[in-house]
């Protein structure tokens, strides 16, 4: 399926729940509300349009790139014969995207699966530079028949070099450096960075992470795609799935374009009704990856201090990832008593992919006879319908996305959704979406204290303010 002939998007979202008539003017939007901020919407359509006619905004293009696609579908064929474990060495925008699309479209248990059945190798990532869970990683692989995907845009994150080098040191010392050049793929900049230098020296085979893309929004270009093709996913689905919402997307009326919509509500929620945490919460095991993901975009692309104009600005509404109906065990009842300073986005399934009907309950327990005839995802689902009539009792500001299915196509929709959401949500708040100063500061200050070259003067800082003699840290007594 190639993005030309894409299916119409298929995701809904009803926000009655937000508004005004719902939960009253205290916390709900008013329609005029909505109008007032329609005009700035428009233009920054307008902005946005431009600079992507003029070669900027290229994260935009990705769902069209069927000729990579293909190149990785190609690749995954092979290496899906070829390997039993394929491991993912990537933190932050190079990992969280993978995740959220092989949690939706693979079998959760797919791990588990024997290898005929898996079709394709067991699939383990290495983000966080975890020592414990780096040893456990290479005790279980089978090194000889494991590739190795390294991905970084900027080529030097600390956390995946240092993770990249264990791993690396592992498999030459199971097949030998000749070998294991062979089982590693890089996925980084075509041209810069100190991974491109590595690849280039040692031969490994590479693929592009897009320049001019954040990390953040390459989950549709190989960074995303190979992780999810070698784990099966229809990697065409979902670049179709992300063109059939910037298909949807194209309109700058934010009542009709579901994107601007989205960003309108949660910064009108924000900014006029005080609602400074959005929290995402799908109906579905499956889901809870893209909840994950977007928490990562919308914290590093909002949450920022300088406004366009370098104002302090302190932008940002904080993202909250929840899983229903685990969490109406766990958060539902500060979300509903507590501060009202929420917006809750609730993610439906129309139809699950399994269907499991609850054995009949023992006739002498009558208190179970609900559950008669029932199944099981007719339970979550209307858990989801219960959570949120129970928020709109207490004036609690909720929407309610929902796919009908959960496939590829749908998972490329709500991938394309969130980022156009974000974007436009960053000219609302009047600040760049793009670039994470406040990451890279943290970046910088590890690299210091790790004794990079370069990095002297601030690591000198740094252990400057070290000192253990504080009367503001509480240790036993020694
Ligand atoms: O969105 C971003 O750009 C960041 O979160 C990065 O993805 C993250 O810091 C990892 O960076 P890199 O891919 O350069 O290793």
């Amino acid at each position: 399926m190639s993005a030309s002939n894409s299916p119409a998007s298929r995701l809904t979202i009803d926000y009655r729940n937000v508004m005004a008539d719902a939960i009253g003017e205290e916390h709900g939007l008013t329609p005029a509300q909505l109008d007032a901020i329609a005009g700035k919407v428009a233009s920054e359509h307008e902005r946005i349009t431009a600079e992507h006619d003029a070669g900027g905004q290229k994260w935009m293009d990705l769902p069209d790139d069927t000729a990579l696609a293909d190149r990785i579908t190609a690749f995954a064929e092979r290496a899906r014969g070829q390997y039993r474990d394929y491991i993912l060495i990537g933190i932050g925008g190079s990992s969280l995207g993978a995740i959220a699309t092989i949690q939706a479209l693979a079998n959760p248990y797919r791990n588990l699966l024997p290898d005929e059945q898996r079709g394709g190798p067991r699939f383990f990532v290495l983000d966080n530079p975890d020592p414990e869970k780096m040893r456990a990683t290479l005790d279980i692989v089978d090194l000889p028949n494991t590739l190795i995907n390294v991905v970084t845009k900027s080529g030097q994150t600390a956390e995946t070099m240092a993770n990249f080098l264990v791993a690396l040191e592992a498999l030459d010392g199971a097949v030998g450096k000749e070998q294991a050049r062979k089982q590693i793929v890089a996925t980084t900049d075509p041209k810069e960075g100190l991974l491109r230098q590595l690849a280039d020296e040692e031969g490994y085979e590479t693929f592009p992470v897009p320049p001019g893309v954040d990390g953040r929004q390459t989950v549709l270009s190989a960074v995303g795609m190979i992780p999810a093709a070698l784990c099966g996913v229809d990697i065409h689905g979902l670049l179709a799935g992300a063109a059939a919402m910037r298909e949807r997307s194209k309109t700058p009326d934010l009542r009709r374009n579901p994107a601007y919509l989205l960003a309108a509500l949660n910064y009108l929620a924000d900014t006029e009704r005080g609602k400074a945490m959005l929290v995402t919460m799908p109906y579905a095991d499956a889901l809870f990856g893209i909840s994950d993901w977007f928490r990562q975009l919308w914290a590093e692309s909002l949450g920022k201090r300088l406004s366009v104009s370098g104002e302090e600005v302190f932008a940002g509404q904080t993202p909250i990832k929840a899983l229903g109906a685990i969490d109406q065990h766990s958060q539902i009842q500060l979300y509903t008593e507590g501060p009202n300073d929420k917006v809750i986005s609730i993610i439906r399934a129309g139809e699950y992919r399994n269907q499991v009907a609850i054995a009949e309950p023992p006739a002498s327990i009558g208190e179970l006879a609900y559950l008669r005839g029932a199944e099981l995802g007719q339970l979550i689902d209307r858990e989801a319908l219960a959570t949120a009539w129970a928020l709109t009792q207490a004036r609690r500001p909720n929407y309610t996305i929902t796919t009908p299915v959960i496939d590829a196509a749908a998972v490329g929709e709500f991938f394309f959704l969130y980022e156009l959401q974000t974007v436009m949500a960053g000219a609302l708040y009047g600040v760049d979406p793009f670039g994470q100063p406040g990451v890279e500061a943290g970046k910088n200050a590890t690299y210091a204290l790790m004794g990079r070259t370069g990095y002297e003067s601030l690591r000198d800082e740094l252990l400057a303010g070290a000192g253990a003699d504080s009367p503001y840290i509480a240790a036993p007594k020694g």
